[in-house]
């Protein structure tokens, strides 16, 4: 399972790559907003930055919502990095946009997806990468995982191309289950992955080898 981190702060991305295990990033509107990342050329810039500190893909939002302000501004956003990933939300128009891009060679991250049809649909319009937004499900007393379970089988059914990358992961059990799930990639904070390191009896044990060492070795 890839490990993207979700987010547009730079010390957090630099800090999931300097770990070795960081597969790319996503960003949203509001993740830029909270960075106070504002203004196109800013906006652009934050987005090389990001590509210079990473490896891998860097899903860059459109702000339209209609079909030629996606394709302007998508192509924009292709165009200024091949690491770009041009992230189209689940609308009408930016299922058509999923397709014109797809069909130019250009991935595409369709996002805000809360159903196993949304996702047949991105899939069959040839999007790189799926983003079913796990959490927000959650926090709605629906099961977000559950989701991630119905679009894996219906993609496996098909053999769709089609990437289901798990969005809206808030902790590291989401990160654990979206892995036995078969999710292809996951999307969370810094601390979902960091949360992955801990277990106390890795500690204890540690400091104990760490004593007997110290032990012989005066
Ligand atoms: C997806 O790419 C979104 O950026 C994101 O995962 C949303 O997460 P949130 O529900 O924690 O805002």
């Amino acid at each position: 399972m890839k490990f993207f981190i979700d987010t547009a702060n730079l010390n957090d991305i630099a800090e999931a790559q300097a770990l070795g295990v960081l597969d790319g990033v996503t960003t949203n509107p509001s993740l830029m907003a909270k960075e106070g990342i504002t203004g196109a050329e800013n906006i652009l810039a934050h987005y090389q930055k990001i590509c210079d500190l990473v490896d891998g893909d860097v899903s860059a939002e459109v702000i339209s919502t209609d079909f030629e302000g996606m394709v302007s501004e998508g192509e924009k956003l292709a165009a200024l990095h091949p690491q770009i990933v041009v992230k189209l939300p689940l609308i009408a128009d930016g299922i058509k946009a999923c397709k014109y891009f797809s069909d130019k060679g250009i991935r595409t991250n369709v996002t805000l997806v809360f159903s196993a049809g949304q996702a047949l649909l991105a899939a069959k319009a040839g999007a790189t990468y799926v983003s079913p937004f796990i959490g927000r499900l959650d926090d709605i007393s629906t099961d977000g995982l559950n989701l991630i379970a119905e679009i894996r089988q219906i993609y496996d059914n098909y053999a769709f191309d089609t990437q289901i990358l798990a969005a809206s992961v808030r902790h590291t059990m989401h990160v654990i289950d979206c892995a036995k799930l078969g999710s292809d990639v996951m999307t969370g904070p810094l601390s979902s992955i960091k949360g992955l390191l801990k277990h106390p009896l890795t500690d204890i044990g540690l400091a104990k080898f760490l004593e007997d060492y110290k032990k012989g070795n005066q």
